[in-house]
């Protein structure tokens, strides 16, 4: 075998430990056979070369004069977080310890911390002396690189947003075929939308409520999962956890999928029995969900079952004996009707988020789980991150966090008149300023979207 080949093997193992570093704990032993694999190869081009350097040219990864565009797809993740770091090239030294090998993965499948920093000193600190990085070179100025990063990042919010949904979509369009599901790259999926949520969850929480006011069926699946994680990634649940009740949130109204697109392709009238049908999407959603145990696990068929039981158990099915529905199905109960009211205001526009709220909060104890409901509230504040609102001195402010301690009062962003913007903590200010109501991005708010 030719070098050239060796160093592609190289690249195809370390591509895929680190995503096994992204799907499993550092003490996995599928993640440690990976990365165990990748080492091996290195040590053994090692043994003749006092270094390997490997660079990015473009989009591609390159060695010597060698461009690895075979590798181009699968390479892609892998030069994205290289770039995000402001890493160009990598060289490998021969004295590399498979230890420094994997502190090296685990840098670059976390999210960035130190944008801006130097690569090398990073790694310096971490004690790795036998893999060195250099940076990237953007524009002249240090300004300008900034600049660019910045806007890259607001695009690959609303990007990595649309790819999610083309990923889900895909996967739900499958089961609803009954075939196979690519299940890795549904989690990988799901795995970069928890990590951009549990860092950045604004800019994502943002997307959730802009996006409801586009009628898209997948719109609600996306948005439910995408609050679910982020709900009980702040509950305290592993990531592995919250990885599972994401993918379970995106199946969790598959019945009605089922049922809708059969009954969507009939000419006449609904029948009684039809609409006694989409009620029962529960439990065929379960039927369906069954046969994918084997790849998803069984919450997805649990939470498909049980989401619209109730803490109660006053919904449906009906059981034949009591059995207190599961957390994950409580939760998600808890992100489906938030957010299904939140997709009704978009065409009712008398539906504002307060009244979200008080219509929830009558429901505790019986639709939801008081103890849950009052986090979930607690978390996502009563006016959502990214609402564009009216407040009580009739400037126009968009939400940009909550506060715990006062669901009421989070903090704003003033963007309109234009002379007087400015940040406001309405805590803060609670005797004198509120919030007056939420204008509809698309209709009265319009004129402000591009400001948010
Ligand atoms: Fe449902
Ligand atoms: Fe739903």
């Amino acid at each position: 075998m030719g070098r050239v080949e060796k160093v592609e093997i190289i690249i195809r193992n370390i591509i895929s430990s680190l995503q096994m570093a992204k799907l499993y704990s550092s003490a996995h032993p599928i993640f440690k056979n990976s990365l165990t694999k990748a080492y091996e190869s290195l040590r053994s081009i090692l043994e003749d070369m006092t270094e390997l350097i490997i660079g990015i040219i473009g989009n591609e990864l390159a060695f010597e004069k060698e461009i690895f565009f075979e590798l181009s797809r699968m390479a892609e993740p892998m030069i994205a977080y290289l770039k995000e770091r402001g890493i160009e090239r990598i060289v490998f030294h021969s004295g590399l310890q498979e230890q420094e090998l994997e502190k090296f993965i685990a840098f670059l499948s976390e999210y960035p911390q130190d944008t801006g920093k130097d690569p090398q000193e990073i790694l310096t600190s971490l004690g790795i002396r036998n893999i060195s990085a250099g940076k990237i070179k953007v524009g002249s100025s240090k300004a300008e690189a900034e600049a660019l990063r910045g806007t890259a990042q607001i695009i690959n919010y609303l990007d990595l947003y649309n790819n999610y949904q083309g990923n889900v979509s895909q996967s739900i369009e499958n089961v609803l075929d009954n075939e196979t599901v690519d299940y890795l790259a549904l989690r990988l999926g799901v795995t970069s939308i928890m990590e951009n949520l549990i860092l950045r969850h604004q800019e994502l929480l943002k997307l959730a409520t802009i996006k409801r006011y586009d009628l898209n069926t997948f719109v609600h699946i996306v948005n439910v999962s995408i609050l679910a994680m982020y709900f009980s990634s702040k509950l305290g649940f592993s990531r592995d956890n919250v990885l599972t009740i994401g993918i379970a949130g995106l199946f969790h109204d598959i019945g009605k999928l089922y049922i809708s697109r059969k009954i969507i392709g009939k000419q006449d009238k609904l029948t009684g029995e039809e609409f006694e049908k989409i009620k029962n999407h529960a439990l065929l959603g379960a039927e369906i969900l069954l046969k994918y145990v084997n790849a998803m696990g069984i919450l997805p068929a649990v939470v498909a079952f049980e989401h619209h039981l109730k803490y109660d158990l006053s919904g449906y099915p009906r059981l034949a004996f009591a059995q207190k529905p599961h957390i994950a199905s409580l939760i998600i109960s808890i992100c489906d009707v938030y957010d299904a009211l939140s997709q009704r205001r978009s065409y009712k526009s008398e539906y504002p988020p307060n009244r979200i709220y008080d219509f929830m909060i009558k429901e505790k104890g019986r639709y939801f789980d008081p103890v849950l409901l009052e986090r979930f509230f607690k978390i996502t504040g009563v006016w959502p991150i990214g609402t564009i609102v009216l407040l009580s001195d009739s400037r126009v402010a968009v939400v940009r966090q909550e506060n715990e301690e006062e669901i009421f009062c989070p903090k704003v962003e003033v963007i309109h008149p234009a002379d007087r913007q400015e940040l406001i903590d309405l805590r803060q200010q609670k005797e004198s300023l509120k919030i007056e109501r939420a204008l509809n991005p698309f209709t009265e708010a319009k004129p402000y979207l591009a400001l948010i």
